[in-house]
Order: C-alpha cells, then structure tokens, then sequence
C-alpha cells in the first residue's frame, strides 16, 4: 500500500507557513483547510487488486521484477518471430535487445508501438508462458484516433466541447483495444503558450481552465467507467510536467518559473486528470527549475503522490532516463537510474537501464528493494484493474468495419473544430457561406487533395484511402449542386518552384468564387517541430497574393498545427477558416461548413499572433506597471505612449485572441448580474465552497439562421497578494440558439474559480475585488462585480 505517502491534510509545497500576510491593508489569511488526499482512483487500489499484488510480489523474483518495470518496442511485422524482435534502442547505448526473448523470461513489462491483434498476440502468449505469466501492457501513441481519425488535438479544443472529447476518446479505445492496446500515452494535457512550439498541436492550448476541463473529458472517455471493460483502456497524461513552457519554443528546451506560475498555469491541467482517475503519467524531457523531469521528486513524489494522492505509475518518455546524462545531472548509467526511481519514476520506456543498473545499485545499498516492490506494486496494480490477468489477448478482429460507423462522430468533431477568423468585415460583404449556386468553384494548394496530411501528426492504423480529401469532398458537393469543381496543386507545402502558378491562376480566372487550401504539412508540428517562423510555409504566401490579385472572392482554409501569422491574409482575403488538421472525414467537413450546412462554432485555444516576436502571447497575461491604458499601439509611440508596456513596432495584442471564432449569425451579450455584491472571506477562502455566487447573462442570437455560441466567462481579481492575470477563463458552456432567440445563461463561482496560488505556495481567497465579463471571446465586455470582504 501507498498509504504513508497519502497523510497530508493541507497543500503545503516548498514553505510550511500556516498563516501569512494577505494583500496590503487586509487582515490575516489563513489557508483554507483541504480535505484529506483521497486515492485518486480507487480502482487501483481495491482491497480485492491490492491482496492480488501482493500475493504475485512476493513470488517474484529480482529479475521478474525489474522487467515489469522496463518497456521496449520492437521492429517487425506481424508475423513476429525471434529474429526480427531486436530494437534498436539510443545511439548512446548502441544496444539491442530482443524483446520477444525477453518476454518468454518473464522479463518485460510492457511494449511501445507495438499494435495490432496478431501482432501483440505474439508477445503477449510468449509473456503469458513465463514462469508466472504476468500479461504484457502494450502501450500506443493513439492522439486523436486509431484508425478512424479525428482533428488534431489543438483543434479538437477549438470545439469547447468536453463531451465531444470524452465520446471521440471512447470511440478510439474501442478501436485500438480490438487490436491489443490497453494503454495510451496521451493526453497531452501541456499548457503552450507558445506558438512557436510544435507540439502545441498535441494539447488544448494556452488556458488552463478549459485545458483541465478537456483533460477530464479524455480521461473519462478512454477509461470509462470502469478501467476492466474491454473496451476501456489505461490514460497516460503527458509530459508531467510543464514541457509546454520550453525556453524560445524550442523543442526539449529547459523551463524555469515559479511556483506560483507552475501552479496556477501549468499544473491543473495534469492535477484534473488525476483527480479524473487516470492510471499512468509520463514524465517530461524538460528540465523544470534546473532539475529534470525525470528525476524530479518535487514533481513526481512531492506533487504527484503525496498531495494529490496518484495511486499510479509513471512512465518515463522515451530515453528520457539516458537523457538524464545529457542534462549533467548524472554522470553515469547508474546515477541516472537511481535517481529517476527514487523521483518516481516507475517504468523506464527504451533507455535500457533498469533492466542493466539496478541489480548492482541494490547490492551497493543505493537503492532499496522497498523502492523497487513499490514501484512494481504500482505497475501490477494497473494491469490488474485493465483486467490483463483475465483477458489479455484482444477481440481477434482487426479493426476496419467500425471507420464507415464512426464517420458521422469524426465528421462532426472537424466541423465543430473549424474557426471562423474572419469573414468580410466593415467595408467588406462576408463571402461564407457559400451560395448552393455557385457555379464554378476553383480548390487551390497543396492541401488540397492530399489525404495523408489531413491526418495529422500521429495515428495508430490509419489508412490513407479511408481519408476523403476537399477535392473528394468538394467535387461530390458541387457535382450533386449541378456545378463544377476546378482544382489546381499550386505549388507545394515547402518549395520555391512556382511551376505551378499558372495553372493556379487560370483555375481562378474561371471560377465564381476560390477556395485555397494552404498552411502547413503535418509534420511541421508535433514532436521536434518547433518553427522560429510562423508565416505560410514556401511560396504559399506569394501564391496566395497571386490568386488575390485576380480579383475573385477568396476563401483561405489555414491547416496547421498551431496559430501562423495571418497578418496579410487578414488585410486582402475577405474569408479566412483554420482547419487545422481534420482526420478522416475532412472534405465532406469543409464542404458542409463552406456551404452552410453547418455553422462554423469553434473558437480559438491559443492567440494567433499578429508577429512571430510577440510569442509568447496568451490572453491570460499579468498586468505592469505601465500599462497601454487606451494608447492606440498601431500608431508609433507618440511622447505621451513612449513609456508604456508596448512594441514600437506592432500593437500588443493578438491577431485573433484566445476564445474568438465568428459564426454564420451574430450573437449579442447583455444584463450580466452576479447574485452577491458580497462575500466574506471567512465563508469563500474553503475547499468546499462551491457555489459562493453565480454569474447570470443573457445570450441572444441576433442573425438571421440557427448557429451555437461558446459562452465564456472570464474573471478578474484586483487587491491579492500576488499579481493576478489582467482576465482569466472560469466557465464556459456551449449554447444553441434559433434566429431571435436569446437564453439567460449561469456560471457558478466558488472557491475552485476565485482562488489563486500565493507566495508560500497555498491556494486561497482573500478579501478582494473581482470583476466578471461575459461574452464571445477574451476581449467580452459586458461586465459585473462583487467584493470579497475581510
Ligand atoms: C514523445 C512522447 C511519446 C513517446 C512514445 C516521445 O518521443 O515525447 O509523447 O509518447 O515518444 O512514442
């Protein structure tokens, strides 16, 4: 049991200070009372799965127990043998090891990558022959969807729609599990704030209420009720912690911030997840603080286990433990490995240096055998509640059947993650929808008609032909509307060959109206991807300019997998649409958005630059000393907005800020009221309180067609001890409205939402002043206040 580890009644990190000084002129705080740290999933630790652990312990032998906690991978097909079981694992090691060998010895715990029903058959009946025939945990990297694929995380948060989430999450689990997966290394729950950094297209974006409210919904979704169903499998929330906030955006690089900023930014994310129940973390590459992830107790020990109670086990990432060398915190194999289990780190995926140091740190005492049943405790706990131990083979069936029945929810999820940034605008008519009776309709750029890209960055089995392309998409539509459907490459995603402008320009010349599809490769984004520049990648943008020049209505459908700089597309092209990366079902998607079958709802996760400089750039930022106050900032500085926080050279805020997205009606916003003008600080500073005031505002559809808004609410607090964020998101719902109609929508505040981090590192309320805003986007400005009093 991990029981000593679980008695701490009150968040205390860092500083143990009870009591302390709130906000100039108030009266003393004292940090609410938390309750006592609950299993955070009460699945893996069941009396009936605690007695099995330790009855297969203490039949264990060292080298049994040591190979639960090593992962390797494997290279060949599906029909497996010996030889072809060898991986290769770092450069630095230059070793291989035959995982199949290794899994007959019952000296193996779990495989990366390695998918499929005959596939993992293989290994798994080599494991189940061992000498107690402990079933392997095969592990993938199913992002955003198995073989029926859906957007790209970062634009699957642009629909603001947990239960979307948490259904595409199921749907996943119930296709990779009919081929032996029982576990999957995401979510990806890092805040990035950086747009700079490729894998923001693997998270939720920049805000970390809605990134913990999506965090919960995959974990709901991929675990179910229940981790032993068959089609459940084990979440690995990644990269504990803080990977996001890597130093220029690039990739790997290390972090260094404060606890406060830790806590309040970057943290609930994980924090959600695990209160959600997830099984398994992994921990990041990045150094946070100067001591890396994967050897960081602060994070794994401290956090991780003893405040929030996680009853899990912790993967490394891959090599992260060798990397541990790279970092110079250890200078040998062995150091690495003593201290990333010592830190917490359960299981180490391909660095092959538990299964090579360990035996000899516990002869030298520098590592005891309690540390090391604990963290097999932890792994033989997850594989029990998967149910292995009772079915460790999956459906013998390859997935296929299920993609034509799970077209619908992919579909549905690509429409709701395109965002709408802008359409016409003052002086110009919006160009979407478009008219059924468009007559010639040109599709242009090297997206256009290419199906392997519409699949994003990552993917178990997917298969390309299942993929409907915009042209497939498009010409089906413009053929069933009586009309014609010209397409023309362009150029390519990366080139300086304009070779193919000119047929570009002539599909233009002859169309109604032209749909260009340009932005990124998948790969650009993702794991290594980190872009110093963010503008259309190639000659996109001259190509762009071209079309323009012809004079034809333009429609700019951006993919990526992070905001670009849009800043002259904004200024000439009257539609532009992120598409993001949209899976499967991506053509008939965009023709049904375009058309207006569906109105474009999504709306943005991270700000969209106006300049690659501005990074990072997030809505949520801490106020100075000399703010712009009402400087016009497109303007040089004038003698009096000189000495401002401010650029000379381009206004200060984004392009399209966090939570913006238009839609094919309007939607107006009136009579924000809160239910108390007033709150004593004895009743709101308490864990518990949850319902303190409510937030009440009217939405009204102002338009002319159906359409759904985000609601969002956002929150300031003025007078804390510690800075707080100029706004901060703290509700939102998803709202459905006829033409005319209007709804009175309600938030909930309580200590959860009005709460910050302080400098002891404690969570509290103090006597301050909060002002709401409820609207479309960040820049909502209705507003209401009320006091919190001493
Ligand atoms: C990535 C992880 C991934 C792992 C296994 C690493 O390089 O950072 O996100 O889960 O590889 O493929």
């Amino acid at each position: 049991m991990s029981v000593p580890l679980r008695l701490r009644p009150l968040v205390l990190a860092g500083s143990v200070a009870l009591a302390f000084s709130a906000a100039a002129g108030s009266a003393d705080v004292v940090a609410p009372t938390l309750p006592a740290v609950q299993p955070s999933n009460p699945e893996l630790v069941s009396p009936a799965i605690e007695k099995r652990v330790n009855e297969l312990l203490a039949r264990m032998t060292l080298a049994e127990k040591i190979g639960q906690l090593v992962q390797y991978g494997a290279s060949g097909g599906a029909d497996t043998k010996a030889g072809d079981t060898a991986i290769a694992l770092n450069p630095e090691t230059q070793a291989h090891v035959d995982a199949l060998a290794l899994a007959r010895k019952g000296e193996l715990g779990s495989m990366l990558n390695v998918t499929g029903a005959a596939r993992t058959k293989v290994f798994q009946e080599a494991a189940l022959k061992s000498r107690l025939g402990i079933p392997l945990l095969f592990g993938a990297d199913i992002i955003h969807g198995y073989r029926t694929i859906y957007p790209v995380p970062l634009g699957l948060s642009a629909t603001w729609d947990p239960q979307l989430v948490q259904d595409l999450s199921h749907m996943s689990a119930q296709e990779a599990t009919t081929a032996g997966v029982k576990w999957f290394y995401s979510p990806m729950v890092d805040i990035s704030r950086d747009a700079r950094w490729g894998r923001s297209t693997e998270g939720a974006g920049e805000d970390p209420y809605l990134g913990a409210a999506i965090a919960r919904a995959y974990i709901r979704g991929y675990q179910g009720k229940d981790l032993a169903a068959a089609d459940s499998v084990a979440a690995s929330v990644k990269h504990f912690a803080a990977y996001g906030a890597a130093e220029a955006g690039r990739e790997y690089n290390t972090t260094d911030m404060s606890d406060v900023r830790l806590r309040q930014v970057y943290l609930p994310p994980y924090k959600a997840a695990v209160e959600q129940g997830a099984a398994t973390m992994m921990s990041s590459f990045n150094a946070l603080n100067g001591v890396p992830a994967t050897a960081n107790s602060y994070l794994m020990t401290d956090i991780l286990r003893k405040e929030w109670g996680f009853d899990g086990f912790v993967v490394s990432d891959f090599t992260a433990v060798m990397e541990l060398t790279h970092h110079g915190i250890a200078l040998d194999a062995a150091t690495a490995t003593q201290k990333a289990l010592l830190a917490g780190v359960e299981v180490d995926m391909m660095s092959h240096y538990y299964d090579t140091q360990v035996p000899a740190l516990l002869k030298e005492g520098k590592l005891s055998i309690a540390t090391v049943d604990e963290a097999v405790r932890r792994v033989l706990r997850v594989k029990f509640a998967l149910g292995l131990f009772e079915r460790p083979y999956s459906a013998s069936s390859e997935v296929t059947a299920a993609v034509d029945a799970h077209r619908p929810l992919v579909r549905r999820a690509a429409e709701e993650s395109f965002v709408l940034l802008k359409n016409g605008g003052q002086a110009e008519p919006a160009v979407l929808p478009l008219s059924p009776g468009v007559k010639k309709l040109a599709l242009i750029g090297p997206l256009a008609d290419d199906a392997s890209e519409m699949q994003g960055a990552w993917g178990g089995a997917q298969h390309v032909p299942d993929v409907v392309t915009l042209r497939r998409g498009l010409a089906a539509r413009m053929k069933a509307q009586g009309g014609e459907l010209l397409y023309a490459h362009g150029t390519d995603v990366e080139t300086e060959s304009e070779s193919g402008f000119d047929e570009a320009l002539k599909a233009a010349a002859q169309a109604d109206v032209v749909v260009m599809a340009l932005g990124e490769s998948s790969r650009m984004s993702g794991e290594a991807g980190s872009r110093a520049h963010l503008d259309l990648p190639g000659n996109q943008q001259a190509l762009l300019e071209r079309v323009v020049a012809t004079g034809k209505p333009v429609v700019l459908l951006v993919f990526s997998g992070r905001p670009l700089v849009l800043d002259w597309a904004d200024k000439h092209v009257p539609a532009i649409m992120a598409v993001w990366f949209p899976g499967t079902e991506a053509g008939n998607a965009v023709a049904n958005v375009l058309f207006g079958d569906v109105a474009p709802s999504g709306k943005l996760t991270m700000s969209f630059p106006r300049a690659v400089g501005q990074e990072p750039l997030y809505y949520n930022q801490f106020p100075t000393g000399r703010p712009p106050g009402d400087a016009d900032l497109t303007k040089p500085p004038g003698h009096d907005t000189a000495f401002i926080s401010r650029y000379i050279d381009v206004a200060n805020d984004a392009l399209y800020p966090f939570g913006h997205g238009l839609s094919y009606t309007a939607f107006g916003y009136s009579d924000v009221q809160v239910s108390r003008a007033k709150i004593p600080v004895a009743e709101a500073n308490h864990a518990g309180a949850t319902r303190l005031v409510s937030v009440t505002a009217t939405v009204k559809n102002t338009g002319q067609r159906a359409g759904t808004e985000v609601v969002q609410l956002y929150v300031r607090n003025l007078g804390a001890s510690v800075e707080q964020p100029v706004r901060s998101l703290q509700g939102f719902q998803r709202v459905a409205l006829q033409p005319g109609e209007s709804k009175r929508v309600t938030f909930q505040l309580g200590f959860p939402e009005l709460s910050f981090w302080n400098a002891h590192s404690q969570q509290v309320v103090e006597p301050t002043q909060y002002t709401v805003w409820v609207g479309g986007s960040s820049t909502a400005d209705q507003q209401a206040s009320f006091t919190i009093t001493p």
